[in-house]
């Protein structure tokens, strides 16, 4: 008896040390991606200036569903010069050229007829800025292009996908010392504008946790893409290839790179079944190999000790979100699905009456809406009514044009800088990298650098005496 005894006892203590080993070991199998020294002679580009510009003259590259839209808003931007129009297909550059003539702005120049046609475009010496809204392959190529020819360039999301691109885009920003934007229009919308303020004045204490996603199922959209490359591109490429609506958002409330970094991260996704039945209906044929899948889930970990949760589904029917919430140690706030507060009374402003409110439940719906009226920041309250006639998702997307006319003009930091870009986008090969391994964890480069507690949180820049 004593003997089975001490058998057993031996068994357990090699099933805990085994436990342990695989503890540690998991612990330890950390995945690194490499990390690019900043070349000689080039210096950072966090909070980037550059002489202001009285006039931004822009040219526009990728005239498709979404480019037409900033055409259209820019030419209601005051200090702007729309200067050249340019996709591979003619009649787009003449259907955006016709958005000039209707909105009273003089005719532009207009490149087409190749994938290159932009480069003459780039070329030119009376243009500051290349507006990038063509499919995600040809972003990066035009945009370094643009950069080596003294332009700044504003990239549509995701700017890039591959973490090759993005170190490409980060030390052509640094070296030529040009601007690189990537166009994240969900920073703008108005709730996450006045969370964002809310959170940077203490209502929420210490916010722990963000989440943030892309679910959009994009049904009525697959055959609208040029050349099929939208689904094309889920079917060759797994993990979230669309993270940046959701953690856009959410970096600006935790001020990653300006003050804490995003460390490592895990994820995991369902099986691809949806993709594999859109591809079936379109080619008529079996489709055996679909790598995006219909669900993807992404865990981050932040150096500071913060979460997020990122999620990406664009297959599945279920309704849009972008699911924005904000966890703090004394208050919450969501945007989806439904849109609610929640603050301890002592965050509350004094002059509202709390009376019907207990400890567990969000705020009634009409203070709600008043809080977040009040926490608008003044930038978007002074352009609010504009933005809502003008639209654009709502009018996140003028706000996003105005201000990087704003800041350009001004010669100020733009609201989202390149280290952003890359910090936003490198999830899309991260998350791949996590589930090719198991949903093993993988760290996230640190783009800055070395200079990521540099910066004291998040700010909008806004000049004391510039131009409106
Ligand atoms: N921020 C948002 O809310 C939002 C919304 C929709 C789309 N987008 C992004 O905008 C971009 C464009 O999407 P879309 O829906 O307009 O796609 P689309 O397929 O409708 O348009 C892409 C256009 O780019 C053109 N093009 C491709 N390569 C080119 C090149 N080398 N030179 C010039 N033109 C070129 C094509 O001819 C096409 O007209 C994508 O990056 C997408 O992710 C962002």
């Amino acid at each position: 008896m004593k003997k089975l005894l001490f058998i057993q006892l031996l068994v357990m203590t090699g099933f805990i040390l085994l436990m342990t080993a695989c503890a540690t070991t998991r612990n330890t199998t950390l995945i690194t991606t490499k990390v690019h020294p900043r070349p000689a002679g080039q210096q950072s580009a966090l909070q980037l200036t550059v002489t202001p510009l009285k006039t931004v003259r822009v040219g526009f590259v990728g005239l498709g569903m979404r480019g037409p839209d900033a055409v259209y808003r820019w030419s209601h931007i005051e200090g702007t010069d729309i200067k050249a129009l340019c996709d591979v297909e003619k009649e787009r550059v003449e259907a955006s050229q016709e958005i000039l003539r209707k909105n009273g702005r003089p005719e532009a120049t207009c490149y087409s007829g190749s994938t290159e046609s932009y480069k003459a475009l780039c070329e030119r010496d009376d243009i500051d800025l290349v507006y990038i809204a063509t499919d995600w392959i040809h972003h990066v190529p035009i945009a370094l292009y643009a950069m080596e020819h003294g332009k700044h360039v504003a990239i549509e999301v995701p700017a890039a996908n591959t973490l090759d691109e993005i170190w490409a885009l980060v030390n052509t920003a640094e070296r030529t010392r040009r601007h690189c934007i990537m166009l994240e229009n969900c920073v703008y919308d108005f709730f996450e504008t006045a969370a964002l303020n809310m959170a940077q004045q203490g209502l929420f204490g210490e916010v722990l946790h963000v989440e943030g996603s892309y679910l959009h199922n994009l049904d009525d959209f697959w055959d609208e893409y040029w050349n099929n490359w939208r689904l094309d591109y889920n079917q060759k490429h797994r993990g979230d290839v669309y993270p940046t609506h959701g953690l856009g958002p959410d970096c600006q409330v935790l001020n990653i790179h300006r003050g804490d970094r995003m460390d490592y991260l895990v994820s995991m996704d369902t099986k691809a079944v949806n993709g594999k039945r859109i591809v079936e209906k379109k080619t008529g044929k079996p489709c055996d190999s679909f790598a995006n899948a219909d669900q993807t889930s992404t865990l981050i970990h932040t150096a500071k000790g913060k979460t997020i949760l990122l999620q990406h589904d664009v297959l599945t029917p279920r309704p849009y979100s972008r699911m924005y919430q904000i966890v703090g140690t004394d208050g919450y706030a969501s945007k989806y699905p439904i849109q609610q507060l929640l603050l301890r009374k002592e965050g509350l402003p004094q002059n509202i009456d709390y009376q019907n409110l207990n400890a567990h439940s969000a705020l009634p719906d009409s203070l709600c809406r008043e809080m977040l009226n009040n926490y608008l920041p003044d930038f978007v309250k002074e352009i609010e009514a504009t933005a809502r006639k003008l639209g654009g998702h709502g009018g996140m997307d003028y706000i996003m044009d105005y201000r990087l006319v704003y800041c350009l003009r001004n010669g100020l930091p733009l609201d989202m800088d390149v280290y952003d870009m890359a910090e936003w986008c490198c999830i899309s090969e991260l998350s791949r990298i996590s589930l090719e391994h198991g949903s093993a964890p993988v760290a996230i480069p640190d783009f800055t650098r070395g200079e990521w507690e540099k910066t004291a949180g998040y700010r909008h820049a806004v000049s004391p005496v510039g131009r409106k």
